[in-house]
């Protein structure tokens, strides 16, 4: 049995500190990345505070199309450069939103959705996959939570067979 033990209330390096030593768990016992990916988004979804949504949307033919996730149903297709995980993944660039409804194109797949983070993860330098995570709570998402979840991206990238999905 997996078992959840973070105390949520130390600082947030820490915190991410124990989190990704979870995710590594998690990440040497199944290298599959449909499956490391389904797992890693139960963490998130059940350790991170003010989460509505948390899983990843996978490149396929210029579209990112929805992968493992925990949350409500989501739309399935974004086209590159569309919203904020299409302009994660066309620009290669993080994407922390304060404010989901002050961003032009935000696709909106849960109405609870307040503030969003979105995280490109990369195989032979091309963008393969994002990470989206989702809060009903505006500004949920601070440098140290990006700080902690490139952590988790660098541990996803070099121990998910990431190749399979390219
Ligand atoms: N809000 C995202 C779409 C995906 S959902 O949040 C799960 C976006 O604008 O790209």
């Amino acid at each position: 049995m997996f078992s959840i033990e973070i105390d949520r209330n130390q600082p947030a390096s820490a915190f991410y500190h124990e989190f990704n030593q979870l995710a590594e768990g998690l990440i040497s016992a199944e290298a599959d990345p449909i499956a490391g990916m389904a797992n890693l988004s139960s963490l998130l979804f059940n350790v991170l505070d003010d989460v509505n949504w948390a899983g990843f949307y996978l490149m396929q033919e210029e579209q990112l199309v929805l992968g493992p996730f925990h949350g409500q149903p989501a739309c399935t297709r974004i086209p590159l450069g569309r919203g904020v995980c299409g302009t994660a993944a066309s620009e290669n660039a993080i994407q922390r939103i304060a404010d989901v409804d002050a961003f032009p194109g935000h696709i909106s797949c849960d109405a609870a959705s307040q503030s969003e983070i979105v995280l490109p993860l990369l195989h032979d330098g091309k963008v393969v996959a994002v990470l989206d995570i989702d809060s009903p709570v505006k500004e949920r998402f601070t440098e140290e939570d990006e700080k902690g979840l490139i952590r988790l991206v660098e541990l996803i990238q070099d121990g998910l067979h990431l190749a399979k999905l390219s």
